[in-house]
């Protein structure tokens, strides 16, 4: 049975396809998916709650940037097909739903989609920050976790409050 220390070094080895590269590639992805969801929304706070995590995007990139710098890489970013599947889905579901009161729902689901990936990713890469003793790092992603939280909750009060209850109402 290994260490303690054997098995917190050994994590990152065995990370697959979560690594700072691909969360990297997956925040520049993301980066030029919400103005084009921003464009598709009708309902004028889910246009802006997209603006505003677009936004808030940009600056998630330049965190993981000064990321790369503390463990002494040059930022990089490696092709992530979890992210290209998710908003792949939200290009499908645009397309589908264009015009029709349901897109809005549509593309609020699409959206909790990638959050929820952010937090998943953002999580498990803290979390192995701490572990391996780099607390300004983890302090970096713990961040923008945060970010990735709230604007998870704020879509999902969107959702309760307007944009479910109208493609409903407008469907039925
Ligand atoms: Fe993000
Ligand atoms: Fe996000």
């Amino acid at each position: 049975m290994p260490s303690e220390h054997e098995r917190s070094t050994e994590v990152p080895k065995r990370r697959g396809g979560i690594s700072l590269k691909d969360i990297y590639y997956a925040e520049k992805q993301i980066l030029k998916a919400l103005p084009k969801m921003a464009k598709a929304a009708t309902a004028p706070e889910l246009k802006q709650a997209f603006e505003k995590h677009r936004d808030q995007t940009e600056i998630h990139v330049e965190r993981l940037a000064d990321v790369f710098e503390i463990i002494g890489k040059a930022p990089r970013g490696k092709t992530c097909d979890a992210i290209l599947g998710i908003i792949d889905e939200g290009k499908s579901i645009i397309e589908e739903f264009e015009g029709s009161p349901a897109l809005d729902a549509g593309l609020l689901a699409a959206a909790q989609a990638v959050e929820h990936y952010e937090i998943s990713r953002y999580g498990t890469l803290k979390a192995w920050a701490q572990q391996l003793g780099m607390a300004n790092a983890a302090k970096l992603l713990d961040q923008t976790l945060t970010d990735e939280m709230k604007t998870d909750q704020t879509l999902s009060q969107l959702g309760e409050s307007k944009i479910n209850k109208q493609a409903l109402a407008k469907a039925a």
